[in-house]
């Protein structure tokens, strides 16, 4: 993985002035185990990671702002044996050169140096509650401190939870972040394009989860950036199904909620289509429903409409469909009021997205009311609609459960749909599974 460093240290600048005075904090994630001695594989925390573009575990970044703003990183030193065993670490020495910070040191001097370095300080920016060990940590290194009362050191007077302030920062992605972006939209829409292509009815859905995680690692990406839902017939009215060990049958529809994370930015597409390459009627009448309610959502990304707009227009067009289907009764606006839409459109259009798959980031302000949509802003819109066999619901619509999901970057003017390459309309997945169909 490769950041280019003048990206990471321009982050922390941004950081270092919203934050005015005092020190943050700001831990990696540690490793995680599995089984025994084996691990799963690592994920850095996705704070640090966007403020240093550092991947080992085992790390720390300090921030000094004020007048003469420091950056401090603390990682693995180089060691001999354990790098034989495990594989490269830069070691602080060139971690320091590497990524640009002001000055590093080797983890194991963290409770020498912080404490240090946290003394007299007007105030400290630490995420506190995000993950137990390092509140002890930290609360430890305050106790610590007050103790030397006495000498004339002080603790700092006020507590921010410094991920707010990334938050801010990260929810408007730079032309390098949008760039990633897109190339990770254009390894998971290939990935969907040779789903569709590689289907066979018989085939099982793993089958086809492994499908997606050839093209990712063939195309360079690091990670799924989730765990695939790869759900054939009913499965699909599951919203969080991830067993992916069924048969996928004729006449079912085939729903993949699959994306890649590349140098750690996420994609998240989902794409519903026929196993045997040919919609039914019915299956194509709640097709187009939801794909007019996403249409209807991706029309309202741009930075004149709040967060919530897409969803709202979403909403619109699937509760139309669904009183127009008979699943519904009533007005449209009496159905929003009663809810009764839930039945089969539980979930919101959509989230941020960025190095989380669920992005960091508020989505209303501190007045509590939606953000507005702003340029560089990145997010997903996923209308759905799933049909579980119910006495108020004609049975050619039971089982079905579709989702379109894209992910779309705010523009000045509009917006650009990052994952276009996915096939989406009926003519669209009819005609690249053609082959399919004819066997
Ligand atoms: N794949 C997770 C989501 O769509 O929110
Ligand atoms: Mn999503
Ligand atoms: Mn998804």
């Amino acid at each position: 993985m490769s950041f280019p460093i003048q990206e990471c240290s321009a982050r922390r600048q941004q950081l270092m002035t919203a934050m005015g005075e005092g020190v943050a904090i700001i831990p990696t994630a540690p490793e995680v185990v599995r089984n025994r001695d084996s691990h799963y594989p690592y994920r850095f925390d996705s704070y640090f990671y966007y403020l240093t573009g550092f991947t080992e575990p085992e790390a720390l970044l300090m921030l000094i702002a004020g007048k003469t703003p420091k950056s401090i990183l603390f990682c693995r030193d180089k060691n001999k044996e354990r790098e034989i065993w495990d594989g490269f670490r830069y070691g602080a020495e060139a971690a320091k050169t590497e990524f640009g910070f002001d000055e590093t040191y080797t983890i194991d001097q963290l409770d020498v140096v912080v404490p240090k370095l946290l003394g007299n300080q007007p105030k400290l920016h630490f995420s506190l509650g995000a993950d137990t060990q390092w509140d002890t940590k930290v609360i430890n290194w305050l106790s610590g401190l007050r103790e030397q009362g006495r000498m004339g050191i002080s603790t700092p007077d006020e507590m921010a939870d410094v991920r707010k302030l990334v938050d801010e920062l990260r929810l408007v992605k730079t032309p390098y972040e949008l760039g990633l972006m897109q190339r990770s939209a254009d390894i998971a829409a290939g990935a969907h394009l040779r789903a569709m292509q590689k289907v066979k009815v018989g085939k099982m859905e793993n089958e086809i989860e492994a499908e997606f995680l050839h093209e990712f690692y063939r195309k360079g990406a690091q990670a799924p950036a989730y765990t695939s839902i790869v759900a054939g017939g009913k499965n699909a009215c599951t919203l969080h199904y991830n067993a992916n060990n069924c048969l996928l049958n004729d006449g079912d529809l085939l729903l993949i909620d699959a994306g890649c994370e590349l140098d750690g930015y996420a994609s998240d597409i989902t794409r519903t289509f026929p196993v045997n390459g040919q919609f039914t009627a019915a299956q194509k009448d709640i097709y187009e429903l939801v794909l007019a309610a996403q249409v209807a959502a991706i029309d309202k990304v741009n930075p004149k409409n709040h967060w919530n707009a897409p969803h709202e227009a979403a909403l619109q067009v699937l509760v139309q469909g669904f009183i127009d289907a008979g699943l519904c009764q009533g007005t449209v606006d009496e159905v929003l009021e009663n809810g009764s839409y839930r039945q089969f459109y539980m979930h919101r259009t959509g989230h941020w997205l960025g190095l989380d798959v669920h992005d960091a980031g508020e989505y209303k302000n501190k007045a509590g009311d939606w953000r507005m949509l702003q340029a560089g802003n990145v997010l997903t819109v996923e209308p759905g609609c799933y049909i579980r066999p119910a006495d108020n619901v004609p049975e050619h619509f039971w089982n079905i459960g579709i989702r379109i999901e894209d992910d779309v970057a705010v523009t000045k003017t509009g917006c650009e749909v990052l994952t276009k390459a996915a096939p989406k309309t009926v003519v669209e997945i009819e005609a690249c599974m053609a082959d399919v169909r004819s066997g």
